[in-house]
């Protein structure tokens, strides 16, 4: 199993912490954001008398609750649909299990979420990467691209809308344009949606669900932890109209029994969060992402992505390694007692010896301390050397 780049580096903190040193993280998608307060309410007033299993696939009445979320996105599932999971990390590994064999390929646009690495591995499915672009803000390479990759092991096609680690949200065509390569070739296209909310500057996400063709290759992979900043509660979805599909993902929830059930409550009554809460945190992305890209625009030398959606970008530094870099950055440097934590984002390819320039940042920390990370950075690179 490869480690994770992102929490590999949590013992260089640790030590950091020891020597008394402030670490600003750059480097998690951990939000800031408070949790909704119904949310909060509906665990500390439950009337359970035993906490005990749910249904393998979720309680009922939850994933009818999860179809008119879906409704009010335009986007049309029943019920039976879904099965809930914990964490969308347990819904990539059941979409995988479900739809691959063991030595099957799954093509993926990089650099894309480390753990589909992991995932992969734990499947025993190759990732099969086909590269985008920092020049082109990392859109989905041309189509042309995926075809050349494609053999008789391929089985389906995974993108991360909007990206993480990239930030990139894919318009309508380029979805249709993936929809109708996975018509041609009988895949599966596996879309993780779990920022689907975090779409900025009146940029409309737009769901592979939506793409009535392709209802039997279409699986969503959904997450409550970013959405409702619920990330310690572990509930997920995977949604697909393919019945034969989420027939045998039901198969992996009966083997671990259930997802949890205060959980699967504090999410059921998450649902009912206003929309004046998401207009609330997409400002504050918005604000924050416009803060950290001015900033970050002022290093010289440094090339970004400008994001549209989630809350990560990748930088490209001047120097030539970022793994070495984020470890001195730890170990050896401050500016007044202060430093910052980065992913490096070699970690987030699976092609060998790409992105070792690069880092993921993640604003998930509020603009004073934005422009505070940014600064020791640009301090930072004026003294690295590789
Ligand atoms: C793109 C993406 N997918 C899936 C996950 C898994 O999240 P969780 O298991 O908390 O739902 C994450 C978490 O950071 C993510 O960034």
């Amino acid at each position: 199993m490869p480690e994770s780049p992102i929490r590999k580096l949590v013992p260089y903190a640790e030590q950091a912490y020891k020597d008394g040193k402030t670490v600003y993280h750059l480097n998690i998608g951990q939000p800031d954001i408070k949790t909704p307060q119904i949310a909060l309410d509906a665990v500390s007033s439950h009337s359970l008398d035993i906490i005990a299993y749910s249904r393998s696939e979720g309680s009922e009445e939850y994933r009818k609750k999860i179809a008119l979320y879906y409704e009010s996105h335009d986007i049309h599932v029943k019920h039976s649909d879904i099965v809930v999971t914990t964490g969308g990390s347990e819904a990539l590994l059941f979409a995988f299990g479900s739809v691959m064999d063991a030595d099957d390929e799954i093509i993926i646009p990089e650099p894309f979420y480390a753990n589909y690495n992991g995932f992969s591995t734990a499947s025993g499915v190759n990732v099969v990467p086909v590269i985008s672009k920092i020049e082109n803000n990392f859109a989905l390479p041309p189509i042309a691209e995926f075809e050349k990759l494609i053999s008789p092991k391929t089985k389906a096609i995974l993108i991360c809308n909007p990206g993480n680690p990239t930030g990139y949200l894919y318009s309508k065509e380029e979805i249709k344009k993936l929809a109708e390569i996975v018509k041609k070739y009988d895949l599966f296209l596996i879309a993780d949606e779990v920022y689907r909310e975090f779409a900025y500057d009146g940029h409309q996400h737009y769901s592979v669900l939506q793409e009535e063709s392709i209802h039997q290759h279409a699986i969503v992979i959904d997450s409550v932890s970013k959405r409702y900043s619920m990330c310690g509660a572990r509930i997920g979805y995977l949604v697909s109209k393919n019945t034969e599909f989420i027939k045998t993902a039901l198969k992996f929830a009966q083997a671990r029994l259930s997802p949890p059930t205060l959980a699967q409550i504090a999410s059921e009554a998450a649902l009912q969060t206003p929309q004046s809460y998401f207009d609330h945190v997409i400002e504050e992305y918005v604000e924050r992402r416009n803060t950290l890209i001015s900033e970050l625009n002022k290093i010289e030398g440094l090339k970004v992505a400008k994001p549209n959606g989630a809350f990560y970008c990748i930088a490209e530094l001047p120097i030539k390694n970022s793994d070495h870099f984020a470890k001195w950055l730890l170990e050896k440097f401050d500016v007044n007692g202060e430093t910052v934590m980065v992913a490096p984002a070699a970690g987030f390819y699976s092609s060998p010896n790409v992105g070792l320039n690069q880092i993921r940042i993640a604003y998930v920390l509020k603009n004073e301390s934005l422009v505070k990370a940014v600064h020791i950075l640009k301090e930072a690179l004026k003294v690295y050397k590789d």
